[in-house]
């Protein structure tokens, strides 16, 4: 069966399904995008990351395309359509199509400028290798702009960054800031447990995206009584660590095994990622979020 995506108004097969060569998102990175897990049937943590969406059309003045409820009604129709009940959900939206302008174009009529793009592409989201081997990861350079809080299309840092990874052979590359402080993964949030059992992952400023992952992780971790702290953290503190893990709607959480070579705790998943990643598995099948299922 050939795959479905929405094109601007429009269910058309994927491989017909193209944008105009005049699309700002196209010819100035000038759009923003969202990653939902849609598993078992049900979209996980989909107010989050609409939430974001939103928020981020808001900080760069981009006209959402249509009210959120529409856009659920869009993404209902594209998994019934491509008969998936495991899957990723990509929506981007840009400023539209006009004529090669840095500035912003002139608004046309009535309606949003602003195009559209929601894909869905099966994922089995169930992790079993990586879960049962963990990962590594590798530190590289932060060369992102400022405003990482945006969930901007602008991902050439991130391709550059991943890229090395798998070169290295790892999974994902830590990025590190200016002042030697890690920010996040490429496309993930960064964590770890401490030796004095604190689970620290980076504040949420402008210079990390917020993830939605992240902000429920937290939560979990909160309502079991895991002393936490959100602030940076290098990655020599980071090597010494007991856990360490990445989060994000793709991946949920992973454990880390390695950083920079430097075996994590002693080499092996930990076990405060597995019941984090349990919580949140649990909340996203939509179990209330029961703090007494587990103790950390
Ligand atoms: N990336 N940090 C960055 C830079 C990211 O790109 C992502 C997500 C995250 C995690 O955010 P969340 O938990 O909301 O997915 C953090 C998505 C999955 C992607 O680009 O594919």
């Amino acid at each position: 069966m050939s795959r479905i995506a929405y094109v601007n108004g429009a269910y058309v097969p994927l491989r017909e399904a193209a944008v105009h060569v005049e699309d700002r998102g196209y010819q100035f990175a000038d759009g923003v995008y969202e990653v939902i897990a849609y598993r078992n049937g049900r979209m996980t943590d989909a107010t989050g990351h609409y939430d974001r969406l939103w928020r981020s059309m808001n900080e760069l003045s981009i006209e959402p395309p249509m009210s959120e409820k529409a856009m659920q009604l869009v993404i209902d129709q594209l998994v019934r359509r491509n008969r998936l009940n495991n899957a990723l959900i990509y929506i981007q939206v840009t400023r539209g199509v006009a004529a090669r302008d840095f500035k912003f174009p002139k608004k046309t009529g009535q309606g949003s400028d602003s195009s559209l793009v929601i894909t869905v592409r099966p994922a089995k989201l169930d992790h079993t290798r990586q879960l049962a081997d963990g990962v590594k990861v590798v530190t590289a350079p932060d060369i992102r702009w400022k405003r990482r809080d945006i969930k901007s299309v602008a991902l050439l840092p991130q391709v550059l960054a991943k890229q090395k990874a798998y070169e290295a052979g790892a999974y994902e590359a830590w990025m590190v800031d200016d002042d030697g402080f890690i920010t996040e993964g490429s496309s993930s949030n960064a964590w770890i447990l401490t030796r004095e059992g604190k689970l620290v992952t980076r504040n949420a400023d402008n210079m990390i995206l917020k993830g939605v992952t992240r902000t429920s992780l937290l939560r979990f971790a909160e309502q079991a009584g895991v002393e936490f702290e959100e602030r940076p953290f290098t990655p020599e503190e980071a090597y010494q660590a007991v856990e360490a893990f990445v989060s994000s709607a793709t991946t949920f959480l992973l454990p880390i095994v390695e950083i920079d070579g430097h075996a994590v705790g002693n080499g092996k998943p930990g076990s405060l990622g597995e019941k984090l990643r349990a919580a949140y598995l649990a909340y996203a099948d939509g179990e209330k979020g029961d703090d007494t299922r587990w103790v950390a």
